[in-house]
């Protein structure tokens, strides 16, 4: 599958602009880590920018991601990202045993404090974050209490990274695409 051919099935199942820049922010994040890593930057990207797809058709952990593999099959996503992605949900038992895996483990959460960081900068750019910020958000529990911390940690270790470079390559990842994460600051997130 190509990724204008993704991009076609997130306009069909996706409306939520900011579950859209969720997994576009980790697609960068899986793009950069396989040209770092010399693995294949397309498919780990595909595996980013389709792993939660289905959220909106199926909210709950119940349905989300297995009952979205079928549909992925269908359109012709390879077996290896359909796995990959039923993989970056615990409850579906499918093992994280590739890199590909644990870095999709790895980079799903932290983009969502990443982002939490950005939207109370003064400028709500991402450009303006820096690792600092995320450090003193990362110790206050109640900032983005929904953010698993020691899921984050976790994942980073499995991936074999420590965990702030890991966090510092996340950010990286998602400033080279703020433009197309609405995080230039130029206009809210919000108002997608
Ligand atoms: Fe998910
Ligand atoms: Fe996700």
């Amino acid at each position: 599958m190509e990724r204008d051919e993704a991009i076609a099935l997130l306009d069909e199942y996706v409306h939520n602009q900011n579950l859209v820049r969720h997994m576009l922010a980790v697609e960068a994040a899986m793009e950069d880590y396989a040209e770092r890593l010399g693995e294949n930057p397309s498919e780990w990207a595909l595996a980013g920018l389709l792993h939660d797809f289905d959220w909106e058709i199926h909210p709950t952990l119940e349905e989300h991601p297995q009952e979205g593999a079928p549909i992925l099959r269908e359109r012709g996503v390879p077996e290896g990202i359909v796995t990959c992605i039923l993989s970056h949900a615990e409850h579906t038992g499918v093992p994280r045993e590739t890199t590909m895996q644990r870095a999709l483990y790895a980079c799903d959460e932290i983009t969502g404090l990443i982002t939490a960081v950005a939207l109370v900068r003064p400028s709500r750019s991402i450009l303006d974050v820096k690792l600092k910020s995320i450090r003193k958000k990362w110790r206050d529990k109640r900032f983005a209490a929904n953010v698993n911390r020691e899921d984050i940690a976790k994942g980073a270790e499995a991936l074999g990274v420590e965990l702030w470079d890991h966090i510092e390559n996340v950010l990286h990842s998602m400033k080279s695409i703020a433009p197309e994460l609405g995080m230039t600051g130029e206009s809210s997130p919000d108002t997608g």
